[in-house]
């Protein structure tokens, strides 16, 4: 099966109340990991790609990954690009095969971000590739931000924003943030701005950043073989999965990844200090990824069966 574009899976996600996991990639075990999960669930499948990974790996590297995962499962796979900084990103992963690409412009003045996101989809409709802009920003404990410095996302602003730039998908700060220590004190997210957003966006489908959970077995397991990942606190499941019965179609996650392989791996280096093949620990590491992104999907996406 050929990559697939997300408009089909955002329409029945939204139709159906669930949400479809985007989940980042960097190698080979990691995209191996959630095929699996994804081809035992029989789900759809967003893959995406940060500047990082691109950076990482190299885009080539990356893109015959996923074309092997194609040939391998035969799932509907989305190759999208995660956070494109600038226009240049997102031409090169368009020019390159992806069938979507985030523009990040949150970071600019209003009016620049529109400005830019409509740049990206003049260029990236034509060719049939779908675009994703953010509006509003992630609150992150570190930086101290929050609903009352007026960075989550305006709903007013996101109907304007949606109509001038043109964007297919928009992703929305409503209290989450990127990495593992997302709250000090308790996890809330504002549903009230998210139900209002996706009420004055009807059929609009909208992403949720920023959305792993840090589960304590991990931090557990991490810190029992050495690691130092001290008060890490994610999104609570059960809200991701409300999130997912409203206007949310496409939910990220990154950090659990990187929390199940790495717990894996100082686990295996501590019990096995004399094994030094990488397959030794790459391939638990790789059976951890694929044991999380099979509950995501099946226990807090709900898009089990839905490929
Ligand atoms: O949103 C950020 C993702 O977790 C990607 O992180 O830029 O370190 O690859 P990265
Ligand atoms: P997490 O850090 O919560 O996994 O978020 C990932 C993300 O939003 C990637 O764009
Ligand atoms: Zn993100």
């Amino acid at each position: 099966m050929p990559l697939t574009g997300p408009k089909d899976m955002f329409a029945r996600a939204y139709e159906e109340g669930y949400a479809v996991g985007a989940f980042n990639v960097n190698n080979m075990e990691i995209v191996q990991g959630i095929v699996a999960a994804a081809a035992e669930e029989k789900a759809p499948l967003i893959l995406q790609v940060s500047a990082g990974a691109r950076k990482y790996a190299g885009q080539s590297y990356i893109v015959k990954l996923i074309e092997a995962a194609l040939q391998e499962s035969d799932l509907p796979i989305v190759l999208h690009l995660d956070h494109g900084g600038d226009f240049q990103i997102c031409k090169d992963c368009i020019d390159g095969g992806f069938t979507s690409v985030m523009i990040d412009g949150s970071h600019l003045q209003y009016e620049e971000n529109i400005k830019l996101t409509r740049k990206v989809v003049e260029y990236a409709r034509p060719r049939g590739v779908w675009v994703e802009a953010e509006l509003g920003r992630l609150a992150g404990v570190e930086d101290d931000v929050s609903a009352e410095h007026s960075i989550y996302t305006d709903p007013d602003q996101a109907v304007d924003f949606v109509r001038r730039s043109g964007c297919d998908s928009l992703a929305i700060a409503i209290g989450t943030s990127h990495g593992a220590y997302k709250f000090v004190g308790e996890a809330k997210l504002d549903f009230p701005r998210l139900e209002k957003i996706g009420n004055m966006l009807p059929g609009y489908p909208l992403v949720l950043h920023g959305a792993s959970s840090v589960p304590q077995e991990f931090v557990d397991m991490a810190n029992q073989y050495g690691g130092k990942v001290g008060g890490a606190k994610g999104v609570p499941e059960e809200l991701l999965r409300r999130a997912a019965g409203l206007a949310v179609c496409k939910i990220n996650i990154d950090t659990d990844i990187r929390l199940a392989m790495t717990a894996s791996i100082r686990k295996f280096f501590m019990e096995r200090p004399g094994d030094f093949d990488p397959r030794s620990y790459l391939a638990p590491a790789r059976q951890a990824v694929r044991d999380m992104v099979r509950h995501k999907i099946r226990n807090v996406l709900g898009c089990s069966g839905k490929a």
